[in-house]
């Protein structure tokens, strides 16, 4: 058995929870959209074609705001296409994929509409510019009287879009983007391109994309030249991370958030210099707008060539990753790290939604069901309000090969006046911990709820959620928690390889 012990203050408050952590991601990319969120002709489809059973998970999973539409897509796509009544079908050459446009910007906020979610847009900053990102956003949030907010509306929008937060471009410093550029072409193109945009509209956020990866030979010095340019006219800067677990190395899988949080912390430092140093009095946030577990080493090495070399197809299988346990352990720690980065990050997006790498799944003509990483972040998503508090933890350790020596444990706070909730990790993968709670400085009243998502019975950490089998893995409750009765303090033992949420009536002011 492991040992960690927590202590939280409602003194001692990190940020607000922004809803907006809990966004995540609708790419035209596979079978996000078609056959994802949107198959007529599919025995739950409603009127207007989208999957009734899909749009039920995606309310239950409770995302706040979709980035929409790519992703790598966006960098060859004209919104021209996806609006009105004629829809080209054109090559999307970023996924070697057949478009055909049935889905545009109208039908996608019709559903974001119904789905409960703010729609963050990106614009076409590859093969496109100024021109074209700035009608796109005059055709959304102009009210009337010009050619382009008359066409919304002879499309059938007479309100305008109203869209808050636009991405200007993405992973334009990956070479795998179409119209990649350097950081130098990329920041001043971003910052004519915001310069425009704000003028169109003021009231608009804007994004500017910051690294693919940590890993980017570039990262550091392009953050530094793209804010250099643009600090002054954005809002955010992107920071895109995917983790995967390497073959023999689940420890350093796991702890996957300690490189989160660093990854953070130096886009953090970049911004505060950058901003600094232009005598800027603005905060500028992050905005991890795409995050996730994702196998791409498989797809870069093994699955990729194929594909590219192969028939162009309108809803490809891409990246249709298949969760298991230690997925799910590890999407909930990321939650952890952000919930805890929160007085930095503005938005983040779990990326993606439906069947690309996403914790919902879909068959064509079939059934839809939960994917491991689905219950945390439903979880947290739904049960996250109020204040994030600092966690201060002190566990037993481990030590990995790429993050060093790392807690075994690791916790987030949220809490509202009624309600404290707990999200933890434990990361081993042989014992449970005993996680010791001092709550002196946030006293609760009751134990609300406990759940916690581990390996299923066999203890087989692979286990996932299949077609055949759709509820393999999913949350149990926790019976192993304890409170004083006076309630300042408790204990949670956590079993091996989890993530868990423990939610706790707060006492009454007094
Ligand atoms: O989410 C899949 C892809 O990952 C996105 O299209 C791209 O932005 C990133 O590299």
């Amino acid at each position: 058995m492991f040992h960690a012990r927590l202590s939280i203050s409602r003194d001692d408050i990190v940020a607000p929870v922004s809803p907006r952590l809990f966004g995540s991601f609708v790419e035209h990319m596979g079978r996000s959209v078609y056959t994802g969120i949107y198959e007529p002709g599919h025995p739950t489809a409603t009127a207007d074609g989208f999957r009734q059973d899909v749009l039920d998970l995606v309310r239950e999973l409770n995302p706040s705001l979709i980035r929409y539409p790519g992703g790598n897509f966006v960098s060859g796509f004209r919104w021209e296409d996806s609006v009105g009544p004629d829809r080209p079908t054109r090559l999307d050459v970023a996924w070697h994929s057949v478009e055909t446009n049935e889905v545009g910007l109208h039908e996608f906020a019709d559903w974001a509409e119904s789905a409960g979610v703010e729609i963050m847009q990106a614009v076409n900053l590859g093969t496109r510019g100024i021109a074209e990102a700035a009608a796109l956003l005059e055709y959304s949030n102009h009210p009337a009287g010009t050619a382009l907010s008359g066409q919304r509306q002879a499309n059938g929008r007479t309100e305008p879009f109203g869209i808050r937060v636009w991405c200007l471009g993405n992973e334009m410093d990956g070479p795998w983007q179409i119209g990649h550029k350097t950081a130098e072409e990329y920041g001043r193109l971003a910052a004519e391109t915001a310069r425009v945009m704000k003028w169109v509209d003021p009231t608009i956020e804007l994004v500017v994309a910051g690294s693919s990866n940590a890993e980017m030979p570039t990262f550091g010095s392009w953050e530094r030249t793209v804010l250099e340019h643009t600090a002054e006219l954005v809002d955010h800067i992107s920071l895109h991370a995917y983790y995967e677990e390497k073959p023999g190395d689940l420890g350093s899988f796991l702890a996957s958030g300690v490189g989160l949080d660093r990854f953070i912390g130096d886009v953090a430092q970049i911004i505060d210099e950058v901003t600094v140093a232009q005598g800027l009095d603005k905060s500028i946030g992050i905005s991890v707008d795409e995050w996730n577990v994702w196998y791409q080493t498989r797809f870069n090495e093994v699955d990729k060539e194929p594909l590219f070399t192969g028939d162009w197809n309108t809803q490809p299988r891409l990246i249709e990753d298949e969760y298991n346990v230690s997925d799910a352990v590890v999407v909930g720690s990321l939650l952890i790290s952000l919930l805890r980065n929160s007085d930095r990050v503005s938005m983040a997006n779990l990326a993606q939604l439906v069947n690309v790498i996403a914790p919902i799944r879909s068959e064509p003509s079939g059934p839809a069901w939960r994917q491991t990483t689905f219950f945390p972040f439903a979880l947290t998503a739904t049960a996250a309000h109020g204040d994030v508090l600092a966690a201060t933890i002190h566990s037993d350790t481990y030590d990995t090969r790429e993050h060093g020596t790392v807690d075994l444990s690791d916790a987030a706070v949220t809490a509202t006046d009624e309600e404290i909730v707990l999200f933890l990790v434990n990361r081993s993968s042989s014992d449970p911990l005993t996680l010791e709670v001092d709550l002196a400085g946030a006293p609760a009243d009751s134990v609300l709820s406990a759940q916690s998502l581990f390996a299923p019975e066999g203890g087989d950490r692979f286990a996932t959620n299949t077609v055949d089998h759709q509820d393999t893995v999913h949350p149990v409750d926790l019976t192993d928690v304890t409170l004083a009765d006076d309630g300042t303090a408790a204990t949670v033992v956590l079993p091996a390889l989890s993530w868990s949420i423990v939610r706790l009536a707060a006492k009454a002011a007094a």
